[in-house]
């Protein structure tokens, strides 16, 4: 299969980029608004940038609406401010309750029953349930147009980290115990539980 993609339709992209970049691991976002609602939703495209500053990202596409906007990238230029929870096999199901795009007055907390508790530096909750928790500050939005199919990328600066001590082994964290899932296309998912070890060769002496 050849494709172009100026010729390409956004959902036939769409389908070409989330069968391709796989498994991708899941933000769990959470916000909230300047009324005061707490705002719960999921994004796989996520990624790290760099531990010091530890920088993160990820991107909410835009909706076909008036204000194309999902509540999460509106709250977060609101606020500045936002908390990614990892998303484990034990909470996925509650995390799926929360896919909906539910009017902004809904507070996917309480759609989901999972827990919000305070955070430490930022507003907005984290997820009690969540093994990980890493509070963070908007640090840039890179838009990429309005339309539907398009999307921003969400650059956040994570100022406070709360891991739950059970998935700590040895210093570090140990994917055993924290049971993260990915998000593959379609309803599919992947566990992180089948694993296999590769060691990095070392530079070999005739470029070091
Ligand atoms: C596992 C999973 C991953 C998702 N990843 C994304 C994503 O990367 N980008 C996106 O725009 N929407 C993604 N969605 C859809 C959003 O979660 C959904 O549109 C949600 O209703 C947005 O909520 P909000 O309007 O409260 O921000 C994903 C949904 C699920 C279940």
């Amino acid at each position: 299969m050849e494709l172009s993609l100026d010729n390409l339709e956004w959902k036939d992209a769409y389908k070409l980029l989330i069968g391709t970049i796989v498994p991708r691991p899941i933000a769990f976002v959470s916000t909230v608004s300047q009324q005061g609602v707490n705002n719960l939703a999921a994004f796989s495209f996520f990624n790290g940038v760099c531990p010091k500053p530890f920088i993160v990202s990820f991107a909410p596409m835009f909706k076909d609406s008036a204000d194309p906007r999902k509540d999460t990238l509106r709250n977060i230029q609101e606020t500045g401010q936002f908390v990614i929870n990892v998303v484990t096999e034990d909470i996925v199901h509650q995390m799926n309750e929360t896919a909906p795009e539910f009017p902004s007055f809904v507070d996917e907390f309480e759609v989901s029953g999972l827990t919000p508790v305070p955070s430490t530096k930022v507003k907005p909750a984290r997820v009690l349930e969540s093994p990980v928790n890493l509070e963070c500050e908007l640090v840039q939005i890179v838009n990429f147009g309005y339309q539907p199919g398009s999307g921003s990328l969400v650059l956040g600066k994570v100022v406070y980290a709360h891991v739950h001590d059970e998935i700590v082994q040895h210093g570090h964290i140990d994917a055993d115990r924290m049971r993260a899932v990915g998000r593959m296309a379609g309803n599919d998912y992947a566990r992180t539980t089948d694993r296999f070890a590769l060691k990095r060769p070392p530079l070999p002496e005739q470029y070091r």
